[in-house]
């Protein structure tokens, strides 16, 4: 693939940062700062390029919602015909409220509560991705007292190694609390074949996110072939789907994203003779790099020896760096010759709170509009109100357009559930 011919979305012209046709200095007079600002042509890009390669085989690409879920840019996907991913009841509830259908939507998750899966099965999704015998058993019981059959999907362990970034986000390996252990699906198949109100119709993975290796995916993806062979024999054949998760990796810094032509040719070899439409739950992939973070210098100032730069956003706005050690890449919203090292810190009350450290960077003085790149997938969604700071605004380009996607938060919004006078109840 190749970065090269993926849109960019962000350029520099007439000495300043745009996405698409409209200036970031606009878009910050506009709505003020933080404000994530995401490229719709990026977007589209990504997605039509993976659902490209995936054509020789039935597919669908079902969006992660986790990685960033306004309404405003599932509009979009929605449009492009993707179907969704979603691990609980409230992004359920997002999805059907952005005019997804039950079957273009796959459940998941690690941990459904009772009234989760009831709500998955009244909306008729199309799979419900189970973790464990007990979830199963759960859902005959929830599907009988509904009157329903649930539609299965067993999240199998594939315990394959993975080259995930950081350990945080690693889920496919032996021992972690995701999936069932590879090997106790059969007897969690035999489970759901028998059981009066599930049927079983996919096997699933999710192996890990930021992958750049292939090879993880398609021994994961053998392994599921093997199942799916060792479930025949066992006279269970009622499966449609195989889903092999997301995960695939984009560049931040200097990363080569898996080549997808590649990907998907080592992928139609291994599926394409089952029979099985093949399923993707891609989140990073199709947002990660559509968005970047605008935010202000509040102030430039020296301690110790450094530099630092302090800024309206921080681990607030943005976890990663923070949570994950990762890197954004930062540049000056107007273009400069000047380079600096600098920490950029945010104001919360916290060492922790940084967006980069020692980072060698375009000179910036308080008053100036900082861009944090490839913040489009879990920038937003991992924010907090943490030191009661209200969240900042979404914001979505097309072209030489946009438009607010999340409007700000108001101090109102934050303290809007409280009691001012709590009620107390006698024990
Ligand atoms: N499917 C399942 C079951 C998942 O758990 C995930 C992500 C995805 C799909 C989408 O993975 P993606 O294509 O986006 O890699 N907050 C972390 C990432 C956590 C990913 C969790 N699961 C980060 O900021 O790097």
């Amino acid at each position: 693939m190749g970065e090269g011919v993926l849109t960019s979305g962000f350029s520099r012209v007439d000495g300043a940062l745009a996405c698409e046709g409209v200036s970031l200095d606009r878009i910050a007079a506009e709505v003020g700062t933080p404000a994530y600002v995401y490229s719709t042509s990026v977007v589209r890009d990504r997605y039509q390029k993976l659902d490209a390669a995936l054509a020789p085989m039935p597919h669908r690409i079902h969006y992660t919602l986790k990685a960033n879920s306004n309404r405003g840019l599932l509009n979009v996907l929605r449009d492009l015909g993707a179907g969704v991913d979603v691990v609980s009841g409230g992004e359920l509830f997002r999805a059907m409220r952005a005019g997804f259908g039950g079957k273009d939507v796959i459940f998941g998750g690690v941990g459904k509560t009772e009234r989760e899966l009831r709500e998955a099965l009244e909306a008729q999704v199309l799979l419900i991705n189970v973790e464990s015998e007990a979830e199963i058993r759960l859902l005959d019981r929830v599907a009988g007292e509904l009157g329903v059959t649930a539609p299965i999907g067993i999240r199998v362990n594939p315990e394959v190694t993975v080259d995930s970034s950081h350990r945080y986000i690693k889920t496919g390996e032996k021992g972690a609390k995701f999936g069932v252990p590879f090997d106790e699906v059969l007897g969690a198949a035999r489970v759901a074949a028998e059981l009066p109100h599930t049927t079983l119709l996919g096997l699933d993975m999710h192996i890990g996110s930021q992958l750049f290796r292939l090879d993880p995916y398609l021994d994961g993806t053998e392994r599921l072939v093997e199942l799916l062979g060792k479930l025949k024999k066992d006279g269970i054949d009622t499966l449609e789907y195989l889903d092999i998760g997301g995960g695939l990796g984009v560049s931040y810094d200097d990363e080569q994203p898996p080549d997808l032509t590649r990907f998907a040719h080592a992928l139609t070899s291994r599926v394409q003779p089952t029979g099985l439409t093949l399923l993707m739950e891609p989140g990073r992939f199709i947002v990660g790099n559509a968005g970047v973070l605008l935010t202000r210098v509040l102030y430039r100032k020296r301690s110790g020896g450094r530099q630092f730069l302090i800024t309206d956003a921080g681990m607030t706005e943005l976890l990663r760096p923070s949570h994950y050690d990762a890197y954004h890449r930062i540049e000056a919203v107007h273009d400069t010759d000047k380079q600096m090292t600098a920490d950029v810190v945010g104001p919360v009350c916290e060492s922790g709170d940084f967006l980069a450290l020692d980072r060698e960077m375009d000179d910036a003085n308080a008053g100036d509009l900082l861009a944090v790149y490839d913040v489009g997938a879990y920038g937003y969604v991992m924010a907090s109100n943490y030191n009661t700071r209200p969240r900042g605004v979404e914001v979505l380009v097309d072209g030489d357009r946009f438009a607010v996607a999340t409007a700000r938060e108001r101090y109102e919004d934050l303290v809007h559930l409280e009691h001012e006078d709590p009620q107390w109840r006698d024990a």
